[in-house]
């Protein structure tokens, strides 16, 4: 699909569309809200929807034909529900936005207006309502269609979405909703490299991509290829790479404030492009999706591309470790013994505990070279933490309670909302080795296997404040009440996050 965003100041009743869409509390108040609509294009509505027993309930829709001398053919009615919180309540207009964007096709409907909902009814103010709304439309218009070749019909479909606001709102509203698309296009994009197959995305192929987005932004980007990666003694990500025919490589963007004395930020993404497991292979049916192995990489590196263009007052570093974990003759084995970049020891015990040694040697460069006032990893790193949480939390291990608090406001406000799990001392005891600084594989009996990755890693990064998010539950297929995303493909999540992280930071 194709979609354009207008803003247009004509009412209801003047945009030439095939479609109205109405947003619609629980228990809405029919008289005050549809009599006027009723009475102009369809006389028995009341009697039809309590038919229908459409009452705005979340996630419940119904369309409404309208009678022939009408300019619309639809009137499309989209529950909000009703809900106290305010950030699930947001949640549930994202999604009913999503909704109206998904059913577009079934009715052949081309053009659609709609009135932004009252910052009364959501409790936001006009502008985040309206970068939201443009955001979601974009996102819940991508599809990973680009290989069935029967579908050249749906891609010609372009759709036209008019955002109804008052005239003199208009121009400071069309920012907004420029950012929203702008946010929009990166998600879409690392979703688009993470439902790229390991064949068609490779180490090389997302370096590339990392590197055309920072020529095309003006950041630096430095790729450090195998043989430096080796070189430099980053003992993690040359572990894992040594099994795959495909060379490894450390990707570093840098975004640069024009403004002197600005915080420096670090986001930290693991790129696996595919995880086999290596010599401790996974069972087929846990590694049939394992090309979404590089999402936390593919978010760092979308997020760059976002803050090149809304330039924060931050310098942001984005570090993406990028290899794949493949079975073969010169795979690492379980017991060898490796040495990071900081001078760490660890023993191997499972090849598919892989995420963890490439992402130790990253936050051990970013700690070193840039000594940031924050870092913040990304990475599908356990299967225990999306057991734990499922696909709509994303799991907050630290141990800095300023960062979680800056993290959750974050999370609600962006959408890619996450849940703060255990990282205490109690844990620190199941990574230590027996004849090696570290083991890459949690001790028996301490189980909480998203914690115990998450205390492996807090050995690379010194005193810097740090958090790791682990979107092992949330990068891919995840259930399509969330109808801005499509079940089994990739989500995107962190995109979102970490720019509103960039965009609000202040020191
Ligand atoms: N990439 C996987 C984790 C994963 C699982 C991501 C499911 C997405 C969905 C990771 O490298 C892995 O295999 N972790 C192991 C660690 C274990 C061997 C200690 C796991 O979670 O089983
Ligand atoms: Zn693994
Ligand atoms: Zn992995």
């Amino acid at each position: 699909m194709a979609i354009k965003v207008l803003l247009t100041d004509k009412s209801l009743f003047q945009n030439k569309v095939d479609a109205l869409a109405f947003f619609v509390e629980k228990d809405f108040d029919f008289k005050k809200e549809f009599k006027e609509i009723s009475e102009k294009y369809c006389k028995n509505l009341q009697k039809l929807l309590s038919d229908r027993k459409f009452t705005g309930k979340q996630g419940s829709f119904t369309v409404v034909p309208v009678s022939s001398d009408s300019t619309f053919t639809y009137l499309v009615f989209l529950g909000l529900g009703k809900d106290n919180n305010q950030t699930t309540h947001f949640e549930s207009y994202r999604r009913t936005i999503g909704k109206l964007i998904k059913l577009l096709p079934s009715y052949n409907i081309k053009s659609v207006a709609f009135q932004l909902p009252q910052e009364k009814t959501l409790g936001f103010d006009i502008n985040y309502i309206a970068k939201q709304t443009a955001m979601i439309i974009s996102m819940a218009d991508y599809a990973f269609d680009d290989f069935i070749t029967e579908n050249e019909q749906a891609k010609r479909n372009s759709y036209v979405i008019n955002i109804i606001v008052p005239a003199k709102q208009i121009k400071d509203l069309q920012k907004d909703i420029d950012q929203g698309l702008i946010i929009a296009k990166a998600v879409n994009e690392a979703r688009e490299w993470v439902n790229l197959p390991a064949n068609m995305l490779t180490p090389a192929d997302l370096a590339a991509n990392a590197r055309q987005i920072a020529t095309d932004h003006s950041l630096k980007c430095t790729i450090f290829h195998e043989k430096e990666v080796n070189k430099m003694g980053m003992g993690g990500l040359s572990a894992v790479a040594r099994g795959s025919d495909k060379d490894c490589c450390l990707v570093i963007m840098e975004y640069k404030c024009k403004e002197k004395d600005v915080p420096t930020l670090c986001f930290v993404g693991k790129g696996i492009t595919f995880d086999s497991g290596g010599l401790s292979l996974k069972p087929a049916e846990l590694m049939e999706t394992m090309k979404e192995d590089m999402s936390g990489a593919a978010a760092v590196i979308a997020c760059m591309q976002v803050l090149g263009q809304l330039k924060p007052k931050v310098n942001v570093i984005g570090v993406a470790p990028i290899s794949e974990n493949m079975p073969s003759g010169t795979s690492v084995k379980p017991g060898d013994i490796i040495r990071f970049y900081n001078g760490k020891t660890a023993e191997i015990l499972n090849t598919d505990a892989e995420g963890r040694l490439i992402l130790a040697d990253a936050l051990a460069y970013a700690t070193k070279h840039y000594k940031p006032d924050f870092i913040i990893d990304i990475a599908t790193l356990t299967g225990a933490c999306a057991r734990a949480l499922g696909p709509f939390y994303t799991g907050l291990f630290t141990e800095h309670e300023e960062l979680s608090t800056h993290i959750h406001h974050a999370a609600k406000k962006s959408g890619d909302f996450v849940w703060r799990l255990p990282l205490t001392n109690d844990y620190k005891p199941a990574v230590k080795g027996s004849f090696t600084d570290l083991r890459n594989t949690g001790r028996m009996g301490y189980m909480a296997g998203g914690t115990t990755a998450a205390c492996f890693l807090q050995h690379f990064v010194n005193d810097i404040p740090w958090a790791h998010l682990d979107i092992a539950g949330t990068a891919f297929n995840v259930p399509d009440a969330v109808s801005y995303f499509s079940p089994a493909t990739a989500t995107g999540v962190g995109v979102r996050l970490l720019v509103e992280l960039a965009m609000e930071w202040k020191k």
